[in-house]
């Protein structure tokens, strides 16, 4: 029990220092803002590594859900391997970008001129270490990327106007808790990971990638998965704290990696924010939509056995859609829909501003 409170209070003191670490970074956004033009560069490609916040299409068609129907409904009207019903946030940050959204590395035989726009290496269900998919961890994507340049598919001056996407949502610890670890191990098993992201940051700026943005951890206690225990009513506060313990290291990372790096090459995506404002006021601060009850999601198995997209033998869906994705936040379990997505950008804006 001491041990607990001990983690609470140091979860607590985190907390704290994150929030303060936030506004610092608040304060010197806006005194960056009257000099865009100095600091200011115009991405002409976007490369993306991660998981399934962030997937297009490099999932196994056998394996994920994402291939199934209703996946895809929205747009592209099909299952196409995405985790939502429609975009997802690399979709997003393109189009804010003004740039195509990137071929998944898994297509890119079939869409030579769209290499143009960079490529999305993230596949759903991966981590920064091996986690319960087969799928290629972020190193391994970084190696795919590496390869590319050395095969010239990019050159140092395409890098040079680039920006990377890199997410990491959570299945390192998904897989951490399904192998048995427990809640003492888990403070410094969030330590590990970031340090391995930091690593992974690193590298993908060494290798001439002019600004690396990256996504703090969404509260993983909102997820329906989470809150389906209480009806979808209330977050796990508990759960949110482990998560800002590990956003407060990334945060601390990140700052140690702009200090070293000319040009503060690295942005946080604050998905934890952006995720709460979003959740907080039903969406309302977008004028159109209201999300009226946020935690729920649209896609849901008919019971804890089946998830959104599952048939049984005979072929018979066993899991229900809602009427109106365009209504909802979250898209299955853990994924948000379109709409959710572009609500989070829209909350992500003045960040994104930073990239411009
Ligand atoms: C990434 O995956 C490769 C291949 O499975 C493995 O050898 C490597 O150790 C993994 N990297 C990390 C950081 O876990
Ligand atoms: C919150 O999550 C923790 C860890 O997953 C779990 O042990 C706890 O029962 C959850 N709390 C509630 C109120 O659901
Ligand atoms: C930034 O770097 C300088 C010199 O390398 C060092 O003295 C300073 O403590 C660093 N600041 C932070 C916040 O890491």
């Amino acid at each position: 029990m001491e041990k607990q409170k001990n983690i609470l209070f140091f979860c607590f003191f985190c907390f704290v220092l994150l929030s303060l670490l936030t506004e610092m970074e608040g304060v010197e956004a806006s005194a960056r803002k009257g000099h865009r033009g100095v600091y200011g560069f115009r991405p002409t490609k976007l490369f993306v590594f991660g998981d399934s916040y962030a997937d297009t299409g490099n999932n196994r068609k056998t394996q994920a859900n994402s291939w199934k129907v209703p996946y895809g409904i929205t747009f592209p009207g099909k299952p196409a391997g995405r985790f939502s019903d429609g975009r997802v946030l690399t979709d997003y940050l393109a189009k804010y970008l003004g740039l195509q959204s990137p071929i998944p590395y898994r297509w890119r035989k079939y869409g030579e001129n769209k290499v143009r726009c960079g490529m999305n290496f993230a596949y759903g269900g991966t981590g920064v270490f091996n986690t319960l998919v087969l799928d290629p961890n972020m190193t391994t994507q970084i190696d795919f990327f590496q390869n590319l340049i050395k095969d010239c598919v990019y050159k140092r001056r395409d890098l040079r106007s680039s920006l990377a996407l890199v997410t990491l949502s959570g299945n390192d610890y998904g897989a951490f808790l399904a192998n048995g670890g427990t809640a003492q191990d888990l403070i410094s098993f969030i330590a590990r990971v970031v340090n391995q992201l930091t690593v992974n940051l690193k590298r993908v700026h060494g290798l001439g990638v002019r600004k690396v943005a990256v996504t703090a951890l969404q509260p993983l206690g909102c997820l329906p998965r989470s809150t389906i225990s209480n009806a979808f009513q209330q977050c796990n506060a508990t759960e949110n704290m482990a998560v800002d313990f590990h956003n407060s290291l990334l945060q601390q990372a990140v700052a140690k990696l702009n200090n070293e790096s000319k040009g503060s090459a690295f942005v946080i995506l604050d998905l934890y924010n952006s995720f709460n404002k979003v959740l907080k006021s039903k969406g309302e601060f977008l004028g159109s939509v209201t999300f009226n009850t946020p935690l729920k999601p649209c896609c849901m198995g008919i019971s804890s056995d089946y998830y959104c997209g599952n048939v049984d033998g005979k072929g018979k869906k066993m899991y229900t859609v809602c009427d109106n994705p365009g209504g909802a936040f979250f898209w299955d379990m853990v994924h948000p829909t379109q709409a959710g997505w572009r609500a989070v950008c829209l909350a992500l804006k003045s960040t994104l501003d930073q990239i411009n």
